[in-house]
């Protein structure tokens, strides 16, 4: 039965775009939710750059402690930022992480306007993993209510279809 998969959206949000997006694909499929917390101080104008900066080269970051095990999920959405023209630190480190302990993966991300295919690329490859669905949300998407909404059930409902 397709509504009875075990789902846990795991994301990172610096400044809430993400956790919003988040909070609504997790309460559209009926799934745990688990914020991932960068350890950094990513406060002020240094910890946008060197974020940015950090991202772009790939790095991860200390992450706090999660109170979901991915092992125990049959699909794991994750959502991340765009940090960079890439993936957030912190999304990095929990995809790293936890490899191998993911059976099915989703993502979606939030961004000024980088394109999700780019950043789909990044998830599959610090995940070790193909991603099974995947949605973008750009600065447009999450200022206009009626296109965030249509985005959300989309995806939603294209994860309910797996
Ligand atoms: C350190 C940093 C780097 C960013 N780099 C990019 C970028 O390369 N491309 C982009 O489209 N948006 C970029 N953004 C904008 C964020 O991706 C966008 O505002 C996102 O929705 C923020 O999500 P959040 O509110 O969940 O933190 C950046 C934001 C931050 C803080």
């Amino acid at each position: 039965m397709e509504n009875q998969k075990k789902i846990l959206v795991v994301y990172y949000s610096k400044t809430g775009n993400t956790e919003r997006a988040a909070k609504d694909i997790a309460s559209g499929l009926g799934a745990d939710l688990e914020k991932i917390i960068d350890q950094k101080d990513r406060s002020g104008i240094f910890g946008f750059i060197l974020g940015g900066r950090d991202a772009m080269k790939k790095r991860g970051t200390k992450i706090g402690i999660l109170n979901y095990d991915p092992a125990g999920y049959d699909l794991i959405v994750v959502g991340t930022p765009v940090w960079g023209s890439n993936i957030a630190p912190a999304v990095r480190t929990y995809l790293d992480a936890n490899r191998g302990k993911i059976k099915s993966l989703a993502c979606f991300e939030t961004s000024g306007g980088t394109p999700i295919e780019k950043i789909g690329a990044f998830v599959e490859e610090a995940a070790g993993k193909k991603i099974v669905a995947k949605a973008g949300f750009e600065q447009k998407d999450l200022r206009e209510e009626k296109t965030y909404k249509e985005k959300v059930s989309f995806f939603v409902e294209a994860i309910k279809k797996l």
